[in-house]
C-alpha cells in the first residue's frame, strides 16, 4: 500500500528535503499535500442489541449538536481497527465547545435576480462542465471501476493511492452535487464495499487518506442530507484506522503509518522530521466527524496537535508562521528555515478560519483558531508575497516563499488557494485587508492563466519582484514570456486556481469571474482531453502542448466541482452553509 502519487510536486518536496538538511533525517521524506451537525435523535436511542451501536438510518438527519450517545461503525465483518491494542490511552477526551453560533457575518454576497441571458450563457457553461465530468466518470467506470484513478491515455486503470478506490470515493459528492442520481448510486453502493483492512507490510500516508477517503465519505454523506447512514458507518470505519496513527507518547500522528505494524501490536513513533501539512492538517475532517458522531476521540485528537501548534507559533524562525519540516516526535516547530502558504503547508494555513467556521464561531477553541490564523497571515502578508512586475503593470500579487530569512520569487499553481482562503477569513473576520490582498492573489493567478502561452499556469514559475507590494514603477518591463523562469511546467489538472475564482465570485458576486473561469475551463478542456478522458499536461510552455496518462483523482474531485458550482445557482453549496475541506469535500456547518 505505498502511495506513490502526491498533491504536492516530487522535486519540490525533493527540494524541501535537501534544504531541510536537518537532523536525523531517519523519517523517510517521502512527499505528500495539504468541518457542524448530527444525528441525535432522542426517541429512538440506539439499541445495544443491535450489533453494537451503529448509526440507523431512522436515527439520521442533519442535525444542529452531536449525538448524545457515541456512534460507532458496523463494519459488517470488515477490520475494525477498534479492536487494536492500544499503546497510549488518552484519559479524557476534549469535547467539542457548545453555544450559540458566533459567525458575525454571511460569506456570501447577497445576489439579486439576473436577467434571462446571463442565466442561459451560465447554464450552458454549466451543461459543458458536465459533460466533460460525465465522459471522464463514464471512462472511469467502463475501464478503471473500483481501481485508484483511470489511465486516460491508454484507457488502463491504475492503483496509486492505497487502491481503495480514490477516484470512486474522491467523486461522490461531485456526482450528488451534478444531479448523476443513478451514477451516484451506483458509486454508493461499491464504495461502501471497500475493505480498509490491513493488506500488505506498506506504509499509508495518513493525511492523503484523512483528505480523500475519510473526506470523500463525510462530504457524501453532509451534502446528501445526512440520510445514508451507510456513508457515516464508511467515514467511521476509515477513520478509526486514521485515529490509530495518533497512538503515540505525545498523541502526535504517525505521518507514514504501517497498517501491518499497528495490527501486529507494534508501537509507531511520529517522525523526526515531517512535513507540516501531513502533522497538522486532520482537523476539519475529525472535528466534523466528532459533530455528526458525538465521538469526541477524534476532535481530541486533532486539538492536541493544535495545541502544540499555537504553543510554538511565535518560536520559530519566522514568527507567526510554521516551516515545512518539523519534528513532532519532541515535538519542535522551529529548527526549519523555509516558510510559505504554498505546498506541504498550505492546508495547515487554510483549516485554520476553516475551523473558526466549522465550529460556528463558538467558544475558546474558535477563537483559538482566529488568533492563530490572524497572527499567521500578518507574518505571511509580509513576508511571502510579492507584486510581480508585467508588461500591462497588473496590480496582482503572488504568494512566494521565505528561505532563512529571503524573500524567494517562485509561484506554484498550488498555493493559488491562497486567495480564496485569504477573501473567506476577510469575510469571517471582517478584515478588508484580508479581502482585498485575497482579490488581488486570485487575480494573479487568473492574470498568470490569462498570459501563459496556452491559457494554462505552469506548476512552478518565477515572476521578477516590485520593489514593494503597493508600488511598482518601472520604465522597461519584463521581455515577451510572463515568466523570468518556469521551474516546473506540467499542469496536473489542478484545481488550485478555479478555487479560489469561485471564492471570488460567490463573496464578491462580479460576474467577471465566471468570464476568467469560462476561459480557463475552455483552456484546460481543450489542451487536456483525451479519447477517454482528460490528461496531465508535461509542459504548458509548449506549443501545442503534449499529454501525459495521469488523471489524479483531485480532477474529478475538486477542479469539475469548483468549475462546476461557479456556474450554478449560488444557493447550490453556499459558502455560508459548508466548509471545503482541502480536497473540496463540502462539509455542513452545524445548523446550516
Ligand atoms: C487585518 O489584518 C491585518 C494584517 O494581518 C492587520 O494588521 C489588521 O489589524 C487587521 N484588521 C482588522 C480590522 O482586524
Amino acid at each position: 500500500m505505498f502511495f506513490r502519487r502526491y498533491k504536492w510536486p516530487l522535486f519540490i518536496v525533493a527540494t524541501i528535503v535537501f534544504l531541510a538538511t536537518i537532523a536525523p533525517l531517519s523519517a523517510r521524506f517521502a512527499p505528500s499535500k495539504a468541518t457542524a451537525f448530527s444525528i441525535v435523535d432522542h426517541k429512538h436511542p440506539i439499541s445495544p442489541t443491535i450489533s453494537s451501536s451503529r448509526p440507523t438510518p431512522s436515527s439520521l438527519g442533519c442535525s444542529a449538536t452531536p449525538p448524545t450517545t457515541a456512534l460507532e461503525s458496523d463494519t459488517e465483518g470488515r477490520f475494525d481497527w477498534r479492536t487494536i491494542a492500544k499503546h497510549n490511552p488518552v484519559e479524557q477526551y476534549r469535547q467539542l465547545p457548545r453555544g450559540t453560533p458566533a459567525l458575525k457575518s454571511s460569506v456570501q454576497h447577497k445576489f439579486g435576480a439576473t436577467s434571462t441571458e446571463a442565466k442561459n450563457i451560465i447554464a450552458t457553461r454549466r451543461e459543458a462542465v458536465r459533460d466533460v465530468f460525465k465522459r471522464c466518470w463514464g471512462s472511469y467506470k467502463d475501464r478503471a471501476w473500483t481501481k485508484d484513478e483511470l489511465a486516460p491515455i491508454s484507457g488502463g486503470a491504475k492503483d496509486t493511492f492505497g487502491s481503495w478506490g480514490a477516484t470512486l470515493v474522491d467523486s461522490l459528492d461531485t456526482l450528488y452535487i451534478m444531479d448523476m442520481k443513478q451514477e451516484y448510486a451506483d458509486a454508493v453502493s461499491a464504495a461502501v464495499e471497500i475493505d480498509f483492512g490491513p493488506r500488505t507490510d506498506g506504509e499509508i500516508n495518513v493525511f492523503e487518506t484523512i483528505i480523500r477517503y475519510l473526506g470523500g465519505f463525510l462530504g457524501a454523506y453532509d451534502v446528501s442530507g445526512c440520510h445514508d447512514a451507510r456513508l457515516l458507518n464508511k467515514a467511521l470505519e476509515v477513520a478509526d484506522m486514521a485515529y490509530a496513527a495518533f497512538d503515540t507518547p505525545n498523541r502526535m500522528p504517525v505521518s507514514r503509518w504501517s497498517p501491518k505494524k499497528a495490527v501486529d501490536g507494534e508501537e509507531q513513533l511520529p517522525a523526526e522530521s515531517m512535513l507540516i501539512a501531513e502533522a497538522a492538517s486532520a482537523s476539519v475532517e475529525f472535528t466534523r466527524l466528532s459533530q455528526l458522531t458525538g465521538d469526541m476521540r477524534y476532535f481530541d485528537a486533532i486539538s492536541r496537535v493544535t495545541d502544540v501548534l499555537d504553543q510554538q507559533q511565535s518560536l520559530t524562525k519566522l514568527p507567526g508562521m510554521w516551516p515545512i519540516s518539523v519534528n513532532m516526535r519532541k515535538p519542535d516547530l522551529t529548527f526549519d528555515g523555509f516558510f510559505g502558504l504554498g505546498a506541504m503547508a498550505d492546508s495547515v494555513f487554510e483549516y485554520l478560519p476553516k475551523m473558526y467556521q466549522l465550529l460556528n464561531g463558538v467558544g475558546a477553541v474558535a477563537v483559538q483558531y482566529q488568533k492563530m490564523y490572524e497572527y499567521a497571515m500578518s507574518t505571511a502578508i509580509a513576508h511571502t508575497l510579492y507584486r510581480p512586475m508585467t508588461h500591462d503593470k497588473a496590480d496582482i500579487l503572488i504568494a512566494g516563499a521565505n528561505i532563512n530569512g529571503q524573500q524567494d520569487y517562485k509561484g506554484q499553481h498550488l498555493v493559488c488557494f491562497a486567495g480564496g482562503m485569504l477573501a473567506l477569513g476577510g469575510r469571517l473576520f471582517d478584515n478588508n485587508t484580508h479581502m482585498d490582498i485575497g482579490r488581488k492573489l486570485s487575480d494573479g493567478c487568473a492574470w498568470t492563466y490569462k498570459n501563459a502561452p496556452n491559457g494554462i499556469m505552469p506548476e512552478v514559475f518565477s515572476m521578477p519582484a516590485c520593489p514593494t507590494m503597493t508600488a511598482c514603477d518601472y520604465t522597461s518591463p519584463p521581455g515577451s514570456s510572463p515568466f523570468s523562469e518556469v521551474g516546473d511546467g506540467r499542469y496536473v489538472l489542478r484545481p488550485e486556481a478555479i478555487e479560489s475564482i469561485f471564492y471570488m465570485y460567490r463573496i464578491t458576486g462580479e460576474s467577471k469571474y465566471q468570464d476568467i473561469a469560462w476561459d480557463m475551463f475552455e483552456a484546460i478542456s481543450k489542451h487536456t482531453r483525451t479519447d477517454f478522458a482528460n490528461a496531465a499536461i508535461p509542459d504548458v510552455m509548449k506549443t501545442p502542448p503534449e499529454r501525459y496518462d495521469s488523471m489524479e483523482s483531485f480532477w474529478l474531485a475538486e477542479t469539475l466541482k469548483y468549475f462546476y458550482l461557479i456556474f450554478s445557482d449560488p444557493d447550490v453549496i453556499s459558502l455560508d452553509d459548508f466548509v471545503f475541506n482541502t480536497e473540496a469535500h463540502p462539509f455542513r456547518i452545524p445548523g446550516r
